[in-house]
């Protein structure tokens, strides 16, 4: 009876520790299989952007330089938004709607008519047109449309002002201005760091978020130079 009871108990113990087993190479499993869902996220993200920047040989790298400053700058100020992928998903695809503007307004190099910018001038709203049903970007979304908005209300497409824009946003134009004011354009040489740096100070309060520039100015030049280097 005695003897009975201990295998039966023996037997039970043994169940359990397989199904603890089962479950942990289940978890192990869900876990994997999430990671490759999170990579491919980020891999079809990098596709699409890379193919808006195939388009445009002086700009290169533009989107994944914004991206990891972005990133960056988003740490500095202590935002959560650094570590939700969405805000990279926005940063790397700000542009997507570029693709609906013609190579001859794009690159033209004179200056614009007043139609050609207002084509100009709708990109973000066409990148969100674009990635409406695509559900994973989440937030990023906000990124796409409102990236040309200015903290004093003079930006598009929707001119909004100060913390009525997405913060993503906020974090987004001064990692933008940085990198258009340190690469090459066809009318003027690039910028250094540091030069770059007085320029975004200038515009806090107008065409920056104050807050975000403060978290800007705590990152010294050759930690932006560096990411520049690696990209
Ligand atoms: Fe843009």
């Amino acid at each position: 009876m005695e003897a009975d009871l201990v295998a039966r108990l023996e037997e039970k113990e043994r169940q359990l520790e397989r199904y603890a087993a089962d479950l942990r190479e289940t978890f192990k499993a869900e876990r994997a299989r999430s990671a490759e869902l999170r990579a491919s996220y980020m891999a079809t993200v990098r596709a699409l952007a890379n193919a808006v920047e195939a388009r445009d040989a002086y700009t290169g790298r533009h989107a994944e330089r914004v991206a990891a400053y972005g990133l960056e700058i988003a740490r500095a100020a202590g935002l959560e938004l650094a570590d939700d992928p969405q805000t990279e998903f926005g940063f790397l695809l700000h542009d997507v709607g570029k693709v609906a503007v013609p190579d001859a307004i794009l690159f033209k190099s004179g200056s614009l008519t007043e139609e050609e910018y207002s084509l100009v001038r709708r990109h973000p709203v066409i990148g969100v047109e674009i990635l409406r049903d695509v559900d994973f970007l989440g937030e990023g979304k906000l990124v796409v449309r409102h990236h040309h908005e200015r903290w004093d209300g003079q930006g598009y497409p929707d001119g909004l002002a100060g913390d009525a824009i997405p913060l993503a946003a906020r974090v987004f134009a001064v990692a933008d201005a940085l990198d258009a004011l340190t690469t090459d354009r066809p009318y003027r040489p690039a910028s250094s760091f540091a030069d770059a740096r007085e320029e975004v100070l200038r515009g806090a309060g107008s065409q920056f978020d104050p807050i975000v520039v403060a978290a800007y100015r705590q990152i010294p030049d050759a930690t932006f130079q560096a990411l520049r280097e690696s990209l």
